[in-house]
């Protein structure tokens, strides 16, 4: 044995033992190791966030019933009928006149089923989110839109079961929350769960059309509805006077499309000036995803003065006007 293969055997030896230090980072060397990366790479390798790999593992809930469960009848149920059929119960958003401090208080009993991260209700979800944006230096329109990027899911109060909108993490939701697609096109094999793709019925009918609409982009696309749709409209609808730039509109309603945003499977529809919305998008999915820890956010009452002031800027009736929901 050279002293070359014996320096990098002991190297490879005190890599190994450093991945008792702690299990995450342990396991990242562990697999530097086990890939036969070189010592940079593996250092590089322990740097990066741990929890980038341990988010969104659908994998490892594939156990879980209840993920499953919700993806399955996402698909089955979530077609372009029942979308017009969702866009004539709740476009015209007369279900509710209130703040958004009394929307959220009505989101504090909500958990959301999809979400194989987070069993928290989403309302802390929601700050969490936020004051992620905010520790990060990100401008105030992006703190404000990561505050309300889930408040669709407040449809769970006016929405019934068999639409699957129970505001129980036990009951059907797939009409709230989970990664969405465009519709209108296959849905692409990159989706969540894609066994279940053949339960949809415009996915069958629409096999083979993957290039009809070249070019339409994002601003023509369709989705299913859900809370990022919701919220969408909520916030472009003139009656509430929201001023938030057009690309916070954007990022709500895109935030969920990972096969769009993540995967780029559509990426043969966008048209130019697309990618930057994208871009805004992927940065914001930073603070929904990484800000997902299963702690207590307590004072929720002491965040309320500061982003109520962004309310304030952002929307004309300001923090205490009535929103139509
Ligand atoms: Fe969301
Ligand atoms: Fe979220």
């Amino acid at each position: 044995m050279s002293l070359v293969q014996s320096l990098w055997i002991l190297l490879l030896t005190l890599c190994v033992l450093g991945c008792n230090a702690t299990d995450g980072v342990g396991q990242q060397l562990h697999e530097c190791v086990a890939t036969a990366l070189q010592p940079s790479e593996c250092a590089e390798a322990v740097v990066s966030p741990p929890d980038a790999e341990s988010l969104r593992n659908y994998e490892k809930e594939a156990e879980d019933s209840r993920v499953r469960k919700h993806y399955s009848d996402m698909r089955r149920f979530q077609t372009e009928d029942f979308t017009r059929r969702m866009e004539k119960k709740f476009g015209g958003f007369t279900n509710a006149n209130m703040t958004i401090r009394q929307a959220f208080k009505l989101l504090e009993n909500y958990v959301d089923a999809s979400d194989p991260d987070v069993s928290l209700p989403n309302v802390i979800h929601n700050f969490m989110a936020a004051e992620a944006a905010r520790k990060a230096g990100k401008p105030d329109w992006m703190q404000l839109t990561a505050l309300l990027h889930d408040v669709g899911k407040l449809m769970f109060a006016w929405g019934e079961e068999q639409d699957g909108m129970s505001g129980r993490p036990d009951g059907r939701q797939y009409s709230l929350g989970g990664d969405t697609w465009v519709l209108g096109s296959p849905i692409p094999s990159v989706a969540v769960f894609p066994e279940y793709n053949m339960l949809n019925a415009d996915h069958v009918a629409l096999n083979g059309t993957e290039n009809n609409k070249l070019g339409m982009g994002l601003r023509s696309f369709r989705f299913p509805w859900g809370h990022d749709e919701y919220a969408y409209r909520f916030l472009a609808h003139p009656a509430n006077g929201c001023k938030l730039p057009e690309v916070a509109l954007q990022i709500v309603r895109l935030h969920s499309c990972y096969p769009l945003h993540s995967k780029r499977a559509y990426d043969h529809l966008l048209a130019p000036g697309d990618e930057e919305i994208l871009q805004r998008v992927i940065e914001f999915n930073k603070f929904d995803l990484y800000s997902k820890a299963d702690e207590t956010l307590k004072d929720m009452d002491r965040l309320w003065p500061y982003y109520e002031t962004l309310i304030d800027k952002y929307f004309e009736r300001g923090a205490n006007g009535l929103l139509h929901f």
